[in-house]
């Protein structure tokens, strides 16, 4: 089993030297792109990025030279057929691969340069490529999240490059979709502080309220970080900087506060009923902490609240007679 995988790694890893190649000769519109966006050759070969040429079938092509079964490359996503005829998948794309912790090319992500949709176009989940498993990022990331006990996690491809390019290099990504219960255990594996930074929209707000649940379930101490100009972090960091960015990271609140500031815009304080409510919820916050965590936050809210203390702790030790 461990010999087919290898087979398809290494399928991955030509594909992306493929990419590579095209990437570096003068004047492709790969490059072009990438650097209107401000990423630096450096960076661009730290990241591997590639460029997928706009020909139907010049990938296939390439592999058809090598005699590699073209079923292996349906699988892994390269190339599909239609119509008795191959072509390739992605075209027309910047490439960026997904490399795992162990160096091994999984898969790839490939952004639209022209208008084209989708924005992006991403491998399918293939026996060496579980979305779930697997951070973007974070087999460049890794010892700095371990050196700064503490992973930056945020939504897309740009932004990791954009941080790790600005100095920031304890990132990744989760790409688009909610963190999973298996993504969490591997940043747990190297901090316990995880600070999601997505983006500053509903949608990032809604997965980070998600992705706090997740990574407490396995142990970690989440925060959120809310970028205060531009749509996302790599906007950001491009126009403020890294140290801006890092007064962010400082800012960033604790699992616990962000909770209650999403809890105090669904409910006006100033309304006695529906301050019972909010109370209501925020003590259900409160009852995973334990009692030396929870005791700061009951302070403040009684405070808050002009509540007393004792019945916010009632209320928290399951008080469900009502
Ligand atoms: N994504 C995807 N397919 C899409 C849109 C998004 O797979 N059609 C994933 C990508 O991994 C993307 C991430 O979700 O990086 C975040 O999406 P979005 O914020 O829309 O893209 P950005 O990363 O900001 O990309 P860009 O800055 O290039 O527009
Ligand atoms: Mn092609
Ligand atoms: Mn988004
Ligand atoms: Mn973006
Ligand atoms: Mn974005």
């Amino acid at each position: 089993e461990d010999g087919k995988k290898e087979l398809y790694y290494q399928i991955n890893k030509e594909a992306a030297i493929f990419y590579l190649k095209a990437f570096c000769q003068t004047s492709n519109p790969g490059l072009t792109y990438m650097l209107k966006r401000g990423i630096q050759p450096v960076t661009l070969k730290k990241f591997g990025i590639g460029y997928a040429d706009g020909q139907w079938d010049s990938l296939y092509r390439h592999f058809m030279d090598k005699k590699v079964d073209v079923k292996l490359l349906q699988e892994l996503g390269l190339v599909s057929e239609s119509k008795g005829r191959y072509y390739d998948k992605f075209r027309n794309r910047v490439m960026f691969p997904i490399i795992n912790t162990r160096g091994k090319v999984i898969g790839f992500g490939g952004r639209a340069i022209d208008d084209a949709s989708p924005k992006y176009l991403n491998s399918p989940e293939s026996p060496v490529f579980l979305k779930k498993n697997n951070l973007y990022g974070l087999n460049l990331s890794r010892q700095d999240i371990s050196k700064e006990n503490c992973a930056i996690l945020v939504e897309g491809y740009m932004d990791v490059i954009s941080l790790y390019q600005s100095g920031i290099r304890h990132v990744g990504a989760s790409l688009g979709t909610a963190l999973t219960e298996s993504q969490a255990k591997m940043l747990r594996r190297y901090t316990k502080n995880v600070i999601l930074s997505y983006d500053a929209d509903s949608a990032g707000q809604a997965a980070a309220l998600r992705g706090i649940d997740i990574l407490f379930k396995e142990d970690c101490r989440p925060k959120v970080l809310h970028v205060t100009d531009g749509k996302d972090p790599d906007e950001f960091v491009k126009k403020h900087g890294k140290e801006a960015f890092k007064t962010l990271v400082d800012n960033a609140l604790g699992f616990v506060d962000y909770k209650f500031s999403m809890l105090r815009q669904r409910y006006n304080l100033d309304s006695y009923e529906e301050s019972v409510d909010f109370l209501k919820e925020a003590a259900a916050v409160l009852r995973s902490l334990s009692p030396i965590e929870a005791d700061v936050y009951i302070k403040k809210l009684a405070s808050e609240i002009k509540i007393s203390e004792n019945a916010i702790r009632l209320e928290i030790n399951g008080n469900t007679t009502q």
